[in-house]
């Protein structure tokens, strides 16, 4: 059984597009705001693409898609594949592991430029039995961002989740935001915006924090996955072969680090404290 997609996945994404639609349009937002050099795209873990804005994809000549999830390919079709084969666009969809497969796709689309899609947060839940989630996730993602050196690539994934009361829907706050990922540095922002949540009981931790080095810019962006379960999504893009003085983040404010988030070994419990303690 597959952890992290299948029917289940398929049913909840489709029912829930009305409430998912505030995130939907940040992730549109986010996405027009990247401008991939290649015309070529390898796109990993993008199930049926629920929330995947159709017009991003039309940038691209051509489309290779992975997912572990056998319906995924026949769904992305439905959702996606008529604007596709009109704009002329070559899309091919294959079900597999596209983390164990990622060398292979790599060789053999040598210009293509990848989106991680909602799949590097899963990870945790992919853990052998036989291994710490914490050791798992952390080696695999050191594999896959060595793998994906000198490659523009771009992810958007959790970061954390969990129950939240202080938030509702078409509430402004939180919005998306800008930031840069700074592992071992303060974010005092990132603080505001869970203290604004109001989390109760337990949070989990994706163990994603380290995706993305020092310095490159991210977009944080909230999700109501269920009105009272809200998920903080990440999505960062790296391109490698482009240094430009304007185009380097200040890296000059102070903050809070990932360790003072209260980061227990994998799952962050708040309390009602939490909200004076952290302004
Ligand atoms: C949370 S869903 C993301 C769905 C997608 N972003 C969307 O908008 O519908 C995670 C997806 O990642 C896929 N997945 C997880 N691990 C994978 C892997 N190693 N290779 C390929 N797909 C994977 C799952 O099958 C699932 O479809």
């Amino acid at each position: 059984m597959n952890p992290s997609g299948g029917l289940r996945w398929h049913w909840r994404a489709w029912r829930s597009a009305a409430l998912w639609s505030p995130t939907s349009a940040h992730i549109t937002a986010w996405l027009g705001s990247v401008q991939p050099r290649s015309k070529r795209l390898l796109l990993l873990g993008p199930s049926a693409g629920w929330m995947l804005p159709t017009a991003w994809l039309l940038r691209f000549e051509s489309i290779d898609a992975m997912d572990l999830d056998p319906f995924a390919g026949w769904l992305f079709g439905w959702r996606h594949g008529a604007a596709l084969k009109a704009a002329g666009i070559r899309w091919h969809y294959q079900t597999g592991d596209a983390l164990a497969e990622l060398p292979r796709l790599l060789t053999a689309h040598p210009r293509a430029c990848v989106l991680l899609d909602n799949l590097l947060g899963q990870l945790r839940f992919h853990t052998p039995a036989w291994q710490d989630p914490m050791v798992y996730t952390s080696q695999k993602l050191a594999e896959i961002k060595r793998t994906l050196h000198g490659r523009e690539w771009g992810s958007l994934h959790d970061l954390l989740s969990g129950p939240a009361q202080g938030l509702s829907l078409g509430q402004a706050f939180p919005s998306a935001r800008r930031s840069v990922a700074r592992q071992d540095a303060e974010r005092q922002a990132d603080i505001a915006w869970l203290a604004a949540a109001k989390p109760q009981g337990e949070w989990l931790d994706h163990l994603t924090d380290q995706v993305f080095t020092d310095g490159t810019l991210v977009q944080d962006i909230a999700w109501a996955f269920s009105p009272d379960y809200w998920h903080w999504l990440q999505a960062g893009w790296v391109q490698p072969l482009v240094v430009s003085a304007e185009s380097t983040p200040d890296t000059g404010q102070g903050g809070l680090g990932w360790d003072q988030l209260l980061l227990l070994k994998n799952s962050i419990a708040f309390n009602s404290s939490f909200d004076t303690s952290f302004r």
